[in-house]
């Protein structure tokens, strides 16, 4: 058995110790908001975080998440209203939406540690998150307006 926090909620898992985040996410908790893509870590769809950090599920062992504190696109916030989520409706950025999640978790890794991101910032910090869609442009602009909005005393 393993145990996990999960926003904020304890789960106990009885699964292999080397099967990845992402499968536990999706398939036992059915926690469907962290998407797959490409299964080793050269997307970005199944980004989430691990104690505060970016990183892709699909090729973190469970082992490693265990009695640490996980928080997916559904805990970002309690009510879906992240000042990055609001952003991006604002914006309208998604089009399939596939990516959106794992961007979005990246954005949000990014903002708090540069609070006022450069184009180039965003560009760096968000590489490794891929849109077929090609919504670059569009999450730039997203990032940058959450960071106004932080910046008008929204938390991010
Ligand atoms: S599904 Fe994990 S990086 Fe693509
Ligand atoms: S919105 Fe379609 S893959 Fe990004």
């Amino acid at each position: 058995m393993i145990s996990l926090k999960i926003n904020q909620k304890q789960y106990d898992v009885d699964v292999n110790p080397d099967m990845p985040l992402l499968w536990v996410l999706r398939d036992v908790l059915q926690m469907p908001g962290t998407k797959y893509g490409c299964g080793v870590a050269s997307c970005g769809a199944c980004t989430v975080h691990l104690n505060g950090d970016a990183v892709r599920s699909c090729v973190t062992k469970i082992s490693r998440a265990a009695n640490q504190e996980v928080v997916t696109i559904e805990g970002l916030s309690p009510n879906g209203d992240h000042p990055l989520q609001k952003a991006w409706l604002e914006a309208d950025v998604p089009q399939c939406g596939y990516c959106q999640s794992g961007q979005i978790m990246s954005a949000a890794v990014l903002l708090r540690e540069k609070p006022d991101p450069t184009d180039q910032d965003i560009d760096d910090a968000m590489n490794g998150n891929l849109c077929r869609c090609g919504t670059y442009l569009l999450i730039r602009k997203a990032i940058h307006l959450a960071a106004d909005m932080q910046k008008q005393g929204a938390k991010i």
